[in-house]
């Protein structure tokens, strides 16, 4: 079977560890349960990656590459470029929670992604925005504790994914119904004996994983079948436009 649909999983913990198990558990249940399904791992480990400044430079720059608009200097072209060049069908991200949300690693990723969406307000730009509106998108977090802040990581990865455009979507099991609620939620200290791989003991934390990976995956696949529909927009003029030209008029 040619695998056509393609499926980026990305890892913003900064050590080999709990967070990339679960996020390959995602996968490899995407790539068990439907043969059409190919996976790429990204991991943010090791890399630089900076937080977004504000700089503006994205909005007037003419570079070689959309990825390449934003000015920084590090590593996150290299990362961001799988989401990009070509959109994929679905995305996966996965993130340690720190402090009841995302971690920097994953914040800064995200951050950075503003720079792909400035063509739709700079007409300028000599690229376009990339059309995640067929891209499934869900999430995945692991924890310490119990409670320690997976559903505020998580939607803090579906919010991204929304505002990107992307067709968000939850862990619900056809026979169990919602399993991790928002996305694939898992704790590293199950056992008590904590350690990079102790989220392997945490059999509904995979569980909740595996469903977000078949979730994406399906989701995906219907995307990537359903007829093209085209998109409708309008002309508008926003408050502050009209408010200039009232003001040079
Ligand atoms: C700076 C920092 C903040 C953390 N904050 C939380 C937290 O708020 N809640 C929690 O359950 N675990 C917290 N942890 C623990 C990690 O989420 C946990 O160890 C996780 O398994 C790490 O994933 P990894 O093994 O993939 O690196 C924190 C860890 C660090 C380093």
């Amino acid at each position: 079977m040619d695998k056509k649909i393609r499926i980026v999983g990305v890892c913003s913990s900064p050590r080999r560890g709990n967070t990339e198990i679960l996020l390959k558990e995602a996968l490899r249940a995407a790539e068990a349960a439907y043969p059409e399904i190919s996976t790429e791992f990204v991991g943010l480990r090791a890399k630089e990656i900076k937080a977004c400044y504000d700089c503006k430079a994205c909005e007037r720059r003419k570079a070689d590459s959309l990825v390449e608009q934003c000015v920084l200097k590090d590593d996150w072209a290299e990362v961001v470029r799988p989401l990009v060049d070509p959109v994929p069908n679905g995305i996966i991200l996965a993130s340690p929670v720190y402090f009841s949300d995302v971690n920097s690693h994953m914040r800064a990723f995200m951050e950075r992604c503003t720079s792909l969406a400035k063509p739709y307000w700079f007409s300028q730009i000599p690229f376009s925005a990339p059309d995640f509106s067929r891209t499934a998108a869900g999430g995945l977090a692991v924890g310490f504790h119990r409670h320690g802040g997976q559903e505020s990581a998580i939607l803090s990865i579906l919010r991204f994914c929304v505002i990107m455009g992307m067709v968000g979507v939850g862990s619900s099991d056809p026979v169990h119904g919602p399993v991790g609620y928002y996305g694939g939620a898992a704790w590293e200290d199950v056992t008590g004996v904590s350690g990079r791989e102790s989220v392997k003991e945490d059999a509904w934390g995979l569980f909740s994983a595996r469903v977000v990976g078949r979730k994406v995956a399906r989701t995906a696949i219907m995307l990537a079948k359903a007829p093209q529909v085209p998109a409708v927009s309008e002309a508008y003029v926003s408050p502050m436009e009209s408010y200039r030209k009232e003001q040079n008029d």
